[in-house]
């Protein structure tokens, strides 16, 4: 089983704070997001000062694309970024849009979605979810667990790439233990601690712990 990858979320709503966190912790990652939130606050130029900074690194823009796949993902490759999300109850057209675009298209999964829309999304050539607890629901009391790796496992099992994300810490990483995650997604674990750079550190020991190099 691969290692993990670990990715930062950067989910600020001040583009030079996001950058500041980018440099502190970008070389301590694997994957840099351009997370939602800095996005509709910033603008897709937040995409082009990560590319400038790390010119090697996957970056992904968490744009949870819900129709015009193929503009924004024009328009998200053009400002440099490598992948993008489209929400789960995009149309297949938005995604297959989207795919044409940039180098590969993540499927956000929230609500009310299927395992029959995700045999769909494989058909289409899309590989990649991302598997998520809101923020929302977490703050509403939600939390992680079996039934979350129960389908975490399905997905996987029917041939997914799959990424965890929502409010992860160090011991949530320990359920998916024997798990074959792709990514761990990780925004205010991260970005929020006293130290994100020693934080970041800190989530990748975990991960080799348990999953090994
Ligand atoms: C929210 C997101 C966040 O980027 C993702 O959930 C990671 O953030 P955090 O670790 O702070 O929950 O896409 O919709
Ligand atoms: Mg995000």
């Amino acid at each position: 089983m691969a290692k993990p990858n670990l990715q930062v979320a950067l989910d600020h709503s001040n583009l030079a704070e996001g950058i500041a966190d980018a440099v502190a912790v970008g070389y301590e990652v694997d994957i840099i997001e351009a997370g939602t939130v800095m996005l509709l606050q910033t603008g897709s130029e937040a995409i082009a000062v990560l590319r400038e900074i790390f010119p090697e690194k996957t970056i992904v823009a968490d744009t949870k694309c819900a129709d015009a796949g193929g503009t924004v993902a024009k328009n998200c490759r053009d400002q440099g970024a490598t992948w993008m999300t489209c929400i789960c109850s995009a149309t297949i057209a938005t995604m297959k849009a989207a795919a044409k675009e940039i180098d590969e298209v993540q499927v956000e999964l929230y609500g009310d979605w299927t395992f029959e829309q995700a045999e769909k999304w494989l058909e289409a050539g899309i590989d990649q979810v991302i598997y998520h607890q809101s923020r929302d629901a977490l703050l509403a009391g939600e939390t992680w667990g079996e039934k979350d790796l129960t389908k975490v496992k399905k997905l996987i099992d029917m041939g997914f790439r799959v990424s965890v994300t929502g409010g992860l810490n160090l011991d949530t990483l320990s359920l998916f233990e024997g798990i074959d995650v792709y990514t761990f997604i990780t925004g205010r674990g991260i970005t929020q601690a006293e130290d994100p750079a020693q934080a970041a550190r800190a989530f990748q020991d975990k991960i080799r712990e348990i999953w090994g190099e």
